[in-house]
């Protein structure tokens, strides 16, 4: 396969959030699970900080039906700046517009949920014939230790994809897709980066080729849209990404991947999303203090 994508710098970046938000009904009813808020902002404004620090300044929102309010909040608020402005309240001002000034949002359409490969798919007319980025909105990476850098450099080193992953316990594996790889021998940013052989999306403990799974962080290149195209449903009737990265692989694109080792926060479902609250807050100089003094008295007492 011709490899046109090798030198093509990413700065688009594709976040699929048309999601039902099951596991988080009745929050979900009517408020986007990405928008739900992680101490005092919405899951999502962490994850496009993330790309914009990465250079990725062209977000592309894949959204779903009766969601049109993610794309709302990367807005200005024109009355609300005034009525703080007046207050002379400047840490909120300065809260209000951080949201709208990270990068240039975008939005498309997914008619219906019917996985994430389709839901990329939704993007190819956006994205034309670049490579480029997708994050996906339950995994929360640390800005201390950032990963999009180092997996946008093996990108420039390798061309093809590039998958974010992390090594999890065998009984965990089956939430995730799953990649059979060798070591490159490189590191980037301290990361391992990996030569990946094989996917699979969703195994058993016993199919899984290893316990390295994909989070939700990868670097495509634009011919992944073929390959989305030809791929039948698969796991969960859904048209899966990773089968169509499995095609790209078996028809000789180079995929690779780079171990995480840092701080993530999962906020996938209800006990993983409290962890993450908990975590961001004792961290935070504002709220830390007084939070983590309450918290450790809270367990003691429990
Ligand atoms: C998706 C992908 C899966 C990946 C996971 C990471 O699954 O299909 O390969 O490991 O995201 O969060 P989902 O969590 O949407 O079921």
């Amino acid at each position: 396969m011709a490899d046109a994508s090798v030198h093509t710098p990413v700065s688009k970046v594709v976040i699929p959030v048309a999601g039902l938000g099951t596991r988080f009904l009745p929050a979900t009813k009517t408020i986007p699970k990405v928008l739900l808020p992680v101490v005092d902002r919405p899951a999502l404004e962490y994850i496009v900080e993330e790309a914009s620090r990465a250079g990725l300044d062209d977000v592309l929102l894949v959204i779903g039906r009766g969601q049109d309010s993610v794309l709302d909040h990367f807005d200005r608020r024109p009355e609300l700046e005034a009525a703080l402005e007046a207050k002379g309240d400047k840490a909120r001002l300065d809260a209000v517009r951080h949201s709208a000034e990270l990068a240039t949002m975008h939005a498309v359409r997914q008619d219906e949920p019917r996985g994430l490969g389709h839901a990329v798919l939704c993007a190819q007319r956006h994205v034309g014939r670049e490579s480029f980025a997708v994050q996906l909105g339950d995994d929360m990476i640390d800005p201390r230790d950032p990963l999009l850098p180092a997996m946008l450099d093996v990108q420039r080193r390798y061309g093809g994809v590039v998958l974010g992953l992390i090594e999890v316990p065998s009984e965990h594996i089956h939430r995730y897709g799953c990649v059979a790889a060798t070591p490159t021998g490189e590191t980037f940013d301290g990361y391992s980066a990996i030569n990946v052989s094989a996917l699979v999306e969703k195994p058993t403990a016993e199919q899984a080729p290893s316990n390295l799974a994909i989070i939700g962080r990868y670097v495509l290149p634009p011919e992944v849209f073929d390959a989305i195209r030809a791929t039948p449903p698969g796991a969960g009737g859904e048209i899966q990404l990773t089968d169509a990265i499995a095609r790209l692989l078996y028809d000789g694109m180079p995929v690779h991947g780079v171990i995480f080792t840092g701080r993530r926060y999962d906020t996938g479902d209800r006990s993983d999303y409290l962890k993450a609250v908990v975590q961001l807050a004792v961290e935070r100089d504002d709220l830390g203090p007084e939070f983590r003094a309450w918290l450790s008295e809270f367990v003691r007492a429990q």
